[in-house]
């Protein structure tokens, strides 16, 4: 699909992957509509976007919020082509932590620190896939819709939650990419690796990432436009339908 005159949707849309994702698709051409909970961030990204970008407060996780973010989308544009499904959040820890001098159990990770983390990155994608699809059936749009999941599918130590909900969001991707092309709807997962956003700077310690830099292959962290190409791509490319793509500079964990 050419995105040129396509409408583009794009969750998490204020920062990080999804700011890049939706200034590549304002540069292609396409009408974009950010969807963000961070209403301060939302509005800053809209200025800096310019030209005729919408922005729409929603809660991915909250199904009332996406259902009228959707439909605000659809009155505005009239139609929907394209949502890429990025919105996510980290809140790391151990499963059990254990004390080196005793050997006995210190710490956990919490229900809310696991529930928090399915509610964002894996409801918020089914809940926004699900109205997306609804809108892109409805309007009678050949519509693609590209979910983020991340290489730490595979199951990274201390990303209990964030690996269990990235490895259903590819699944997914399989899962929706063979229901909806009877509809003529293409659906591709897109993992990166460390990218350069907030969420890696400000929300993973610092020792962490330093292991991880050394990990990469390519020797360096990803930067948040080269996953928006990827994305891109994944919309250009008619063949990809119920898939992944790594971007990652080889890392694999
Ligand atoms: N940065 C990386 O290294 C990396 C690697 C692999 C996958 N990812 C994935 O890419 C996506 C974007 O990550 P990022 O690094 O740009 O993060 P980020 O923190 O920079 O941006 C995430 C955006 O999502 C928004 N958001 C958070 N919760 C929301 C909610 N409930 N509803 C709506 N919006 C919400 C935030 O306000 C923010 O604008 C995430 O799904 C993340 O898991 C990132």
């Amino acid at each position: 699909m050419d995105p040129k005159g396509k409408v583009v949707v794009v969750t998490g849309g204020a920062g990080g992957i999804g700011l890049e994702t939706a200034r590549h698709f304002v540069d292609a051409g396409a009408k974009v509509a950010i969807m963000d909970i961070d209403p301060a961030a939302l509005e800053m990204a809209v200025a800096d976007l310019g030209g005729e970008v919408l922005g729409v407060a929603c809660n991915v996780s909250d199904e009332a919020s996406v259902e009228a973010a959707f439909d605000e989308v659809v009155s505005h544009y009239g139609q929907l082509d394209v949502a890429v499904l990025n919105a996510g959040i980290l809140r790391d820890g151990l499963l059990i932590k254990v004390d080196r001098e005793t050997g006995k159990v210190r710490g956990k990770m919490s229900l809310s620190q696991w529930q928090s983390v399915i509610d964002v990155n894996l409801t918020g994608v089914f809940l926004t896939g699900r109205e997306a699809a609804i809108r892109m059936v409805n309007t009678g749009c050949k519509g693609v819709l590209v979910l983020i999941s991340s290489i730490a599918k595979r199951g990274n130590i201390g990303q209990t939650n964030y690996s269990a909900a990235k490895a259903g969001v590819e699944t997914l991707a399989v899962v929706w990419g063979k229901e909806l092309a009877r509809a003529g709807i293409r659906v591709a997962s897109v993992s990166p690796g460390f990218i350069a956003t907030p969420m890696v700077i400000r929300d993973m310690k610092p020792e962490m990432l330093d292991r991880f830099r050394k990990m990469i292959p390519v020797g360096r962290l990803g930067k948040p436009e080269e996953i928006a190409h990827t994305i891109r791509f994944v919309v250009e490319n008619d063949l990809i339908c119920a898939t992944d793509i790594e971007p990652s500079g080889g890392l694999k964990l």
